[in-house]
């Protein structure tokens, strides 16, 4: 049974009160609308995006992920299905009609929608029950408890505003019936728009089968504003949680702990609360991160412990511990067992396995090897106002306290550099680099009169 998905998306979205498109509000690392599409998928894998409102963004944002309608005029949900039906091809069975400000739809439950088709239904609508249905579409029952109809909130009646059947707005039509259907459609209601609720109603009045679905209450949820917003966010974040707890990972706190959708999290890996988790991110087996990190876009290996630290386009290997208060820039790579401590900068430096970076130092533009030591305060002067320059230190080197690399200067395998140096030329291999005045004691130079 071939099904298209038609994504309705083209709405102002005013409540939101923002610049941005209404669908492409972000929801754990997604834009709202990527949501609605990841459930389309379930039966079509490349679903139709009736745009409007701000559609050059939202284009922009979804790219190759759907194929787009344009509906320059907001005239309507059911306006919106006629503006994309150039694009239903022919041989297409089932349409699925979804939104794209209702994140919360499941792809289980796309699926379970077009299975209501394939005994011959007509169409089938997903509804909910709510316990304040206002503002919502009610679902009409004939005698037998048929779908027999659906009416807006402005055009319902006092009786019908009692009923707490509500219509999600997803459905799914067969082809030929939907087409059917939208011919028949007038704008003909309070709002002097083209209602797809009507569709349904048309349907069920020339003896079409219309079957329906339950939705659970959560999944029936639009958003129309910055409230329903977090709210939706607050749901996707617990079955994103829920989803990497039942598969092994630990967190503390899961109301406290922000992972975004696309991050994958290894076994046995403890989780404390206050960590962000976002965009692109994945983190190994056996993995502590202690409280308050931001993670982003980032690779961590197994066995890595990180506390209250920022990474960013950062990579760790398996063993190394990172923080607290470090903070891993882009195109940083740290190796295997690599100790990066208190107040430590790293940015666009590879790092080698075993190497220790304790504490105070900034690692900028360098290729640092294997089992070096950077003693604390260590700065990579890598900035001479105008250009950036690299330093190299190779395995095994000990970089004294306090030291300046100015780069561009290479360290030696083996080498030392005594605390405190400027080192602004190489240092060879197994070589101490002294950069420092020599120490001068004056013992005269304290008065008598002040010694008392
Ligand atoms: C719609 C339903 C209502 C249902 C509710 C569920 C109709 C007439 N009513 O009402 O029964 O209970 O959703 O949330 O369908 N859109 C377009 N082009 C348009 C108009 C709307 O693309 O011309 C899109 C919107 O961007 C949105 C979706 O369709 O994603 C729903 O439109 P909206 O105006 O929010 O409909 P509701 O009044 O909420
Ligand atoms: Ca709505």
């Amino acid at each position: 049974m071939k099904t298209q998905v038609i994504c309705l998306a083209a709405g102002e979205g005013k409540r939101m009160k923002s610049q941005l498109p209404k669908v492409l509000h972000g929801l754990c690392g997604l834009p709202m609308v990527e949501w609605a599409l990841r459930a389309a998928n379930a039966v079509d894998a490349h679903p139709i995006l009736v745009v409007g409102h701000g559609r050059e963004q939202v284009m922009e944002a979804v790219g190759e992920r759907a194929q787009f309608a344009v509906q320059a005029q907001q005239l309507g949900t059911g306006h919106a299905v006629m503006t994309a039906q150039g694009l239903l091809e022919p041989d297409t069975d089932c349409v699925l009609v979804t939104a794209g400000d209702m994140p919360l739809l499941r792809p289980e439950t796309v699926l379970a929608l077009q299975e209501k088709m394939s005994d011959g239904a007509d169409a089938a609508v997903l509804t909910a029950r709510v316990a304040d249905p206002f503002g919502y579409g009610r679902i009409l029952r004939d005698a037998q408890g048929s779908v027999c109809g659906i009416v807006e909130e402005r055009d319902a009646t006092a009786q019908q505003k009692q009923i707490c059947e509500i219509n999600t707005s997803i459905y799914i039509f067969r082809a030929s019936r939907l087409k059917e259907a939208l011919l028949n459609l007038t704008c003909q209601n309070d709002q002097h728009e083209y209602y797809l609720t009507d569709a349904v109603g048309d349907l069920a009045a020339r003896g079409c089968r219309v079957e329906s679905l339950e939705a659970a209450p959560g999944e029936a949820m639009g958003v129309n504003d910055r409230v329903q917003l977090a709210q939706a966010g607050e749901m996707l974040r617990r079955r994103i949680n829920e989803a990497h707890m039942r598969a092994g990972v630990t967190l503390v706190d899961p109301q406290q702990t922000y992972i975004d959708a696309d991050v994958t999290i290894g076994r046995d890996t403890v989780i404390w609360p206050g960590n962000y988790l976002t965009g692109n991110t994945s983190i190994g087996e056996n993995c502590v991160l202690y409280p308050g990190s931001r993670i982003a876009d980032s690779r961590i290996g197994s066995g890595v412990t990180v506390q209250s630290s920022v990474l960013t386009q950062a990579s760790v290997d398996d063993g190394s511990t990172v923080g607290p208060f470090a903070y891993m820039r882009p195109k940083s790579a740290a190796g295997k067992n690599v100790k990066i401590g208190d107040f430590v900068e790293i940015k666009n430096a590879t790092v080698g396995d075993g190497t220790k970076i304790s504490h105070l130092t900034y690692v900028g533009d360098a290729d640092v090897g294997q089992h070096v030591n950077l003693g604390c305060g260590v700065v990579f002067v890598n900035y001479n106002g105008k250009e950036k320059f690299r330093t190299q230190v190779e395995d095994d080197a000990f970089i004294g306290c306090n030291t300046n690399l100015v780069a561009p200067v290479h360290i030696g395998r083996g080498a030392y550099t005594a605390a405190g140096s400027t080192i602004t030329q190489d240092v060879p291999d197994d070589t101490l680099g002294i950069a420092r005045a020599r120490q001068v004691n004056k013992a005269s130079w304290i008065s008598p009169k002040k010694k008392g």
